[in-house]
């Protein structure tokens, strides 16, 4: 929780635990239609999305969407001149509640987006963890759905290491092999 919010996490990944190639680009392989309506909804129900400065969910709704940009380029809490409806903020200098307030959001639940370091730095405070699995694609080389993803630890291990407890896994697209599992804390 940060405050009243609920903090709800959001990623899809290969089956080697990556959310983008070495590049930063999410390739086709993770893609996936039926995953893409599932975030789209549940962010309509997001009171704020928060996200790194290379990650935007977009669609037609996303503009409408409050939104919190991390980046190192402001000291605390800006203005974001791209987006209206969003704020450029750097944790070292504000907290999750000063960004939150500023963007004049009282209650509802905060919507995680990643990248990796983003999905890193709210471990400690996820209720729930929404992992979307594409078990048909592997990204040798790729960025980590977390920063402890790697050889010897997967995305379930970091999440149940943090006190997140699975699901029953379920079928987005059985024919595509894409599965959800959602943790709860
Ligand atoms: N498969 C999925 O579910 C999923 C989810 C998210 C993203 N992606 C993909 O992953 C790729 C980008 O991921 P990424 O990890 O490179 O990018 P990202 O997290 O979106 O953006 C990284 C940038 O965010 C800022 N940032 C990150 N951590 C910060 C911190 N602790 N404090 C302040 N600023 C911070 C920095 O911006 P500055 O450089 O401005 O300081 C950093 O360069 C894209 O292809 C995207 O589509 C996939």
């Amino acid at each position: 929780m940060i405050g009243p919010h609920r903090v709800e996490g959001y990623a899809i990944v290969s089956a080697d635990g990556m959310i983008a190639d070495g590049n930063g680009v999410m390739p086709q392989s993770i893609r996936n239609d039926a995953d893409q309506r599932f975030l789209q909804s549940e962010l309509d129900r997001a009171a704020v999305i928060v996200h790194g400065r290379h990650s935007y969910e977009g669609g037609p709704r996303a503009a409408r969407r409050k939104r919190l940009v991390l980046t190192r380029a402001t000291p605390s809490i800006a203005p974001d001149p791209s987006h209206s409806n969003a704020l450029l903020w750097n944790p070292a200098g504000a907290t999750p509640e000063e960004a939150i307030a500023k963007l004049g959001v009282r209650g509802g639940p905060i919507a995680v987006i990643g990248g990796t370091e983003v999905f890193g730095l709210f471990l400690p405070l996820y209720d729930t963890f929404h992992l979307t699995r594409a078990s048909n694609a592997k990204i040798p080389g790729g960025r980590p759905l977390f920063p402890q993803v790697g050889p010897h630890a997967t995305p379930e291990d970091v999440l149940a290491n943090h006190g997140l407890r699975p699901a029953p896994r379920r079928d987005v697209d059985a024919n595509a092999g894409i599965t959800l599992t959602t943790w709860q804390r």
